[in-house]
């Protein structure tokens, strides 16, 4: 008997072992409804399609699913459909079997999308790569104009009703616009009122609640307040987030909420508000409408960025032992960071010049007079000032030391930066807008020359030079230097030694 019991007990410990974090919550009696991610199987069984990517050559889609069934997502599939051409991130599947798929967000009561018909813009496919035990996996990088939305789904909380959540996000990429969200909102995005969202946010924004710190914090938005604690207040018990990888929760029952995170790397998870609603009227009861939003608020709100790797929500109130156990699946998950770059080498601390590649122009060098950059033809004969305005020092990004920043060689101190997707040389003011706005992730140039050069912050946006002005331009895309006319050319250039 002895060795059969063991063989249970090892069939036992492999299983819980295997467990995904769906599998976790349903044990504890608060199953999830929803289940989102790029990067894995959320449900040790799942193999189905994890997400859709869309390429930019000929418009065609493919689904990404795990490599094994509750495993990583295969992102050599993507890497392979995709190469060549860029990618978006079109659709994020409900690996809960309700179907409540995200998609492009619809045009809300506080803004609309920057696409035809007030569409938010996708993530592009690659722009937040990691491994999660040593394999490639993307996450969802969402951008300012980004945004994904179901209005239409299905067992998600309404009402009053018990439910939680978690995301797993990059505790470095946030900002204070409103609202990078992942949760419970608005079915008609509009603000219908206090109480009708229960979202996790996370970010900077200080103009609602905060905790204790300069930020960024986990907090809840629960409609016409992004919450730390009981009332739209400090909450020094919300502690400012520095990890890279960051588990966030929140939760809710009748008159009675939470708030927990922790490092999504290592570690358990802390309770930074657990309690009583907020006393504004609306709050209690709540008015959830249990449409689900990603990246935005729930009137469509889109100035904020921030990256999502994986987050479910429930139907229930999960208990602590349950989170804590979902926690620990997160960690054995092990994310981590992986190069942000490829293609030919820009090195910090090199001296570059950067020729453009498309047939018009193979004599052009990326350039600057004054402020405005431009493409101008330069050579070894030019004249030294026309060399100096053509030569760039790598430095490590700004923004993200990940990436690179290019620093103008007449004037120091000044960097290429984009603004309003234009690029220009401006003086750096330290604020962080301009440091993220001046670091760039150079990969293989999408016509197979040299690099294309993305912009860190809209990873859908390259350098491209289009009527000899540079831009960051996207695939295709609402301004007219994002034709997607000799698209891969215009964004592919040759970097050699500098010319001065
Ligand atoms: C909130 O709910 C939790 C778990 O159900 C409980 O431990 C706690 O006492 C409640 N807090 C309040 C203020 O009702
Ligand atoms: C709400 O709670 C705060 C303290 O957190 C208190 O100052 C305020 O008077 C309360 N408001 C109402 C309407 O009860
Ligand atoms: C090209 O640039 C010139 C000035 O540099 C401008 O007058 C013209 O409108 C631009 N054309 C297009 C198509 O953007």
């Amino acid at each position: 008997m002895f060795p059969f019991a063991s063989l249970i007990a090892l069939c036992l410990a492999a299983t819980l072992v295997a467990a995904g974090p769906c599998d976790i919550y349903a044990s504890g009696g608060t199953p999830c409804v929803a289940a989102h991610s790029t990067t894995r199987a959320l449900f040790s069984a799942f193999s189905g399609s994890l997400y859709q990517v869309k390429r930019g050559s000929d418009g065609a889609t493919t689904n990404i699913a795990p490599l094994s069934a509750g495993g990583v997502a295969n992102a050599a599939a993507q890497d392979s459909f995709c190469s060549g051409t860029t990618c978006l991130i079109t659709t994020i599947f409900d690996q809960s079997g309700r179907g409540n798929h995200l998609t492009a967000a619809p045009p809300g009561g506080a803004a609309s999308g920057p696409n035809a018909g007030g569409v938010d813009d996708t993530a592009a496919a690659d722009g937040a790569p990691v491994t999660l035990n040593g394999q490639k996996a993307y996450g969802v990088f969402v951008s300012p104009g980004t945004g994904y939305r179901n209005d239409a789904t299905n067992g998600i909380a309404v009402g009053d009703a018990a439910e939680g959540m978690y995301a797993v996000l990059d505790g470095t990429h946030f900002n204070g616009g409103c609202c990078f969200d992942y949760g419970n909102g608005e079915t008609s995005a509009r603000d219908t009122g206090n109480g009708h969202m229960e979202a996790i946010y996370f970010g900077n924004s200080g103009v609602w609640g905060t905790g204790s710190g300069s930020g960024p914090w986990i907090m809840a938005d629960l409609e016409n307040g992004l919450f730390s604690g009981l009332n739209v207040k400090n909450n020094p018990a919300d502690p400012t987030i520095t990890n890279r990888f960051i588990t966030a929760v929140v939760k809710g029952q009748p008159n009675n909420w939470s708030i927990r995170g922790g490092n999504a790397a290592s570690g358990s998870l802390s309770t930074f508000y657990s309690g009583a609603r907020p006393n504004a009227s609306g709050y209690n009861p709540m008015h959830k409408e249990g449409a689900i939003i990603l990246g935005i608020g729930g009137d469509n709100s889109i100035s904020a960025q921030g990256t999502f790797y994986e987050g479910v929500m429930t139907s229930g109130f999960p208990s602590e032992a349950t989170e804590n156990s979902v926690q620990a699946n997160i960690v054995a998950a092990r994310y981590a960071t992986t190069s942000m770059t490829s293609g030919p080498a820009i090195s910090v601390g090199s001296h570059v010049s950067l020729r453009a590649t498309t047939a018009c122009c193979t004599t052009r060098f990326i350039a600057h007079t004054g402020s405005a950059v431009n493409t101008q033809v330069v050579s070894s004969s030019s004249a030294s000032a026309l060399k100096l305005q053509a030569s760039w020092n790598v430095v490590a990004g700004l923004g993200n030391s990940a990436c690179v920043s290019f620093e103008s060689r007449d004037t120091p101190g000044s960097f290429l930066r984009h603004a309003n997707f234009v690029l220009l040389v401006n003086a750096n003011d330290n604020s962080k807008q301009f440091k993220e706005d001046a670091t760039f992730c150079p990969k293989v140039g999408l016509n197979g020359q040299g690099n294309s050069i993305r912009a860190w912050g809209y990873p859908t946006r390259s350098f491209r030079h289009f009527n000899n002005s540079l831009f960051v331009a996207s695939n295709g895309g609402p301004n007219t230097f994002d034709t997607t006319s000799t698209y891969n050319d215009d964004v592919s250039f040759v970097v050699s030694t500098a010319f001065a």
